[in-house]
């Protein structure tokens, strides 16, 4: 079989579960003028093809300094935040206009020979920002530096729900009618909240967050980034994109992706397999049990397929795994994604049952999921005086034992489950007197 029919197969789990989803992707100024941008913006193009509602933010810092430095103005920082006063407004307009400009030019592509040959992309960049001054601080008047005081997201949703991808500027509107000099990561961070947008992906030089060996994060939990932060060796503008991830997490958006700019195709990447591209902030600690209904058959089937495919688990078909949803038990996050999964069989007329299809979702692994989901299934098996657990697995066996389990053989399995054994998988049988 062709490579690409295997990867488009592989990807389909991935489509089918961010279709529909928001999606906050800010890409510095940095970030516009790097060769890779204009990968990133056919990848967006194919991104927003696929149902996913966009909402792009950019910042302008190189564009400004240029502009300040063209017109022999001194750029003036107070705490690592600039001031503008109307001189540097001056340039931030003219920069910010002009990238936001460049970034519609090039999403408007569509050339027979180019990657979004036929996508058709809308964007539409507003007032949807309203913006106030950060103020006087320290006795000095920061002038039109702002900060993001509302989100239109009515406005956005609209325009989103249009199939739109919705262009924000580090630039905001105030009630007074002037424009404020906002930093993109403000922007993207408030939006991203305000449209309880399911990821905010931000864009960085370097692969995504590295430790103190340099190695790189792949996860995150958003408890492990303040340590993190308190790192002298981390690049200030990796500190700036971590903190808003944290800040972002803090406030409520379940996943925040830190990947790089520089790396062609990081950010499909990142979406679409399960390994991922760079690291990824995920908001621990709101997990919750309960039993499994019709609604949640797609969800099973993202964590249940791929480990199907690899032998791991037994097939089952949908029409199977909604037949016997009611046997399901999950742990879900505060966004209802599914964390993990385990099913209990009772067997007709005797004590025993089977546990089966325990999974966990890659990005909650070895936090103690699935040994929680054990512990409230052997509650609701106990309760419905069952004593005896079985497990048939193949590729698993030590972490059944570590829990409990002990090796039986076909024997002890009841008459029922015998007859069904598939030798051909050749599993190995383990037993929990409960
Ligand atoms: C096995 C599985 C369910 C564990 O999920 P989890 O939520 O990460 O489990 P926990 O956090 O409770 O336990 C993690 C521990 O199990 C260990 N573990 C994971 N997979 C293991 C395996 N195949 N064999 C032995 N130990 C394993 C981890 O190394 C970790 O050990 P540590 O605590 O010493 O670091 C998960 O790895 C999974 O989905 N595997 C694929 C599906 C599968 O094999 N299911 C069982 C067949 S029914």
């Amino acid at each position: 079989m062709a490579d690409y029919v295997k990867f488009f197969r592989d990807t389909s789990p991935y489509i089918n579960m961010h279709r529909g989803k928001t999606f906050v992707i800010a890409v510095s100024g940095d970030a516009v003028l790097d060769a890779n941008f204009s990968h990133i913006v056919h990848d967006i193009g194919l991104l927003n093809s696929l149902g996913i509602r966009i909402v792009l933010v950019h910042g302008a810092r190189p564009q400004i300094e240029e502009r300040l430095a063209r017109s022999g103005l001194e750029p003036t920082f107070h705490n690592h935040q600039r001031i503008t006063d109307e001189g540097a407004l001056v340039c931030v307009k003219e920069a910010v206009g002009s990238t936001r400009i460049a970034i519609e030019a090039m999403l408007s592509l569509g050339l027979a020979n180019s990657p979004m040959h036929g996508a058709r992309l809308r964007v539409i960049s507003g007032n949807f920002i309203t913006a106030r001054p950060v103020g006087v601080r320290d006795g000095i008047d920061f002038h039109f530096t702002g900060e993001v005081r509302k989100v239109d997201t009515r406005g956005i949703a609209r325009q989103l729900d249009d199939n739109a991808v919705v262009l924000l500027s580090s630039l905001g509107y105030s009630v007074t009618g002037e424009a404020f000099n906002l930093t993109y990561e403000n922007v993207a961070t408030e939006a991203a909240i305000a449209l309880r947008a399911e990821k905010l992906i931000l864009f960085s030089a370097d692969a995504g967050v590295c430790d103190a060996n340099g190695d790189l994060v792949r996860l995150l939990s958003l408890d492990e980034v303040p340590a993190l932060l308190e790192n002298d060796a981390l690049d200030k503008t990796t500190r700036t994109t971590l903190a808003a991830g944290l800040f972002a997490g803090k406030r409520g958006v379940p996943r925040v992706h830190i990947i790089s700019y520089c790396k062609n195709g990081a950010l499909l990447e990142e979406l679409f397999t399960r390994e991922g591209e760079g690291t990824l902030v995920l908001h621990y600690g709101q997990e919750t049990l309960r039993q499994a209904t019709l609604d949640d058959v797609p969800g099973l089937l993202d964590i249940i397929a791929p480990l199907e495919e690899k032998g791991v688990l037994v097939k089952r078909s949908r029409e199977l795994l909604e037949r016997e949803i009611s046997r399901f038990h999950l742990v879900v996050d505060a966004e209802n994604v599914i964390v993990a999964c385990a099913a209990l069989y009772p067997f007709s007329d005797e004590d025993s049952a089977e546990l089966a299809c325990v999974a966990t979702h890659d990005d909650y692994k070895n936090r103690g999921f699935a040994a929680k989901l054990l512990a409230h299934i052997e509650k609701q098996a106990l309760l419905l005086g069952i004593n005896n657990l079985f497990v048939l697995t193949t590729q698993t066996a030590h972490w059944f034992l570590e829990r409990g389990f002990s090796p039986s053989t076909l024997d002890d399995l009841p008459a029922e489950k015998k007859e069904l054994y598939n030798l051909k998988r050749n599993s190995k049988v383990f037993c929990k007197k409960i």
